[in-house]
């Protein structure tokens, strides 16, 4: 007995976790500042811990009014209809969804490279193939709709990330437009604002009357501080919307996930806080790192460290994660993540001996 032929799907390579961390240097995981999967630094909001708690006792029954609750009140949100929310185990599984509901075997996608990978996983997991269009670094990784049209070719899913990851460049949204119009009928153009919250721009959701060809993908991974509950939602137009039902894994988001959601939705102080945390830990990093940094619309900067590997590995045994991005095609960067103000002045410190060290 084997599975398919899986040799075309590469496993996810995500930020290296604070306990395996401290587990592989003897270390208090209490001890390290992990700076490495853009997470919130201030963790979830009171609002969120008290639903939670609140939540326990009633884990034993399927998660359906709290699915739909938190459908309304983001429809309420973003000013559309429950329809239009496609409430999922995490801006991922909304990805997955839309795979599902738009690639035939063989249907390709057009993804950012460098990217998130998820695009790629999903569409492959989905027996589609994978192009994509180059981002590139003597351009400060700036994202036009050229540089996705020169590379497109009629795929039948094109993805922006905005702000995009790991670079922190974003699309402005009339390039969106100008792209949602551009590209044929048949394709859809999805719009990842994992990062949304920490950036000035409008989000694009408010583009889904106006384009049946869109869809945005948001979490609560991020800025609502919710990673490990897996709470993410896609926003599409209302012409498709009901095809979720058809696509959707039953009650994949929690009713814990969805409680907290729900209760982040309307804690405006944590939201305000991170925002604000980040934003300073955006300049204060940009200002004080020894390397070159890229603007960045996201809760992380992007910096030239050179040997990227080396460095990362570095700052680690010194209790600073962050995220060499090698991964991404992207050797001689890494990526560090928006601390609170102490996580993110020792990080810079510690980044800063290392890479005095490497250049001596
Ligand atoms: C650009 C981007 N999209 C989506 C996600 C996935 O978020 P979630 O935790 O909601 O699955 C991430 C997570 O790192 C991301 O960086």
């Amino acid at each position: 007995m084997e599975p398919r032929d899986l040799s075309a799907l590469s496993p996810y390579v995500p930020g290296r976790g604070a306990e395996e961390v401290a587990r592989e240097l003897g270390m208090d995981p209490a001890d390290l500042t992990k700076l490495s999967s853009n997470e919130n630094p201030h963790g979830p909001g009171p609002a969120a811990i008290e639903a939670i708690r609140e939540t326990a006792p009633r884990v034993g029954v399927y998660p359906k009014a709290s699915q739909t609750d938190l459908a309304e009140r983001l429809a309420n949100h973003w000013d559309c209809t429950p329809e239009q929310i496609w409430v999922a185990p995490g801006a991922d599984g909304a990805l997955d969804y839309l795979s599902r509901a738009f690639l035939d075997p063989g249907d390709r996608i057009l993804a950012p490279d460098p990217g998130f990978s998820y695009y790629r996983m999903s569409a492959r997991y989905h027996h589609g193939e994978v192009t994509t269009y180059a981002l590139r670094k003597a351009d400060n990784f700036v994202q036009t709709p050229d540089a996705v049209l020169d590379a497109y070719d009629g795929e039948r899913i094109v993805y922006l990330t905005t702000p995009h990851n790991p670079t922190g460049s974003e699309f402005d949204r009339d390039d969106i437009e100008t792209l949602a119009a551009a590209v044929d009928d048949r394709t859809l153009v999805v719009v990842d604002e994992a990062y949304g919250e920490y950036t000035d721009a409008p989000s694009a959701i408010g583009l889904l009357d106006e384009y049946d060809n869109l869809a945005v993908t948001r979490t609560f991974s991020k800025a609502y501080g919710l990673a490990g509950l897996r709470v993410g939602y896609g926003a599409v137009p209302e012409a498709w919307g009901d095809a979720y039902a058809r696509v959707n894994t039953p009650f994949a988001a929690s009713e814990v996930g969805c409680r907290a959601a729900l209760a982040a939705l309307d804690d405006d102080d944590h939201l305000e806080t991170t925002v604000e945390t980040a934003r300073w830990a955006r300049s204060y990093l940009r200002d004080e790192l020894d390397a070159p940094t890229w603007e960045s619309g996201g809760n992380f900067v992007l910096a030239e460290v050179g040997d990227a590997a080396s460095v990362a590995e570095a700052t680690q045994r010194r209790g600073v994660i962050v995220r060499d991005c090698g991964s991404f095609g992207l050797p001689t960067c890494i990526r560090v993540s928006c601390g609170t103000r102490q996580g993110t002045r020792r990080a810079v410190e510690v980044i800063n001996n290392v890479l005095a060290e490497v250049r001596a």
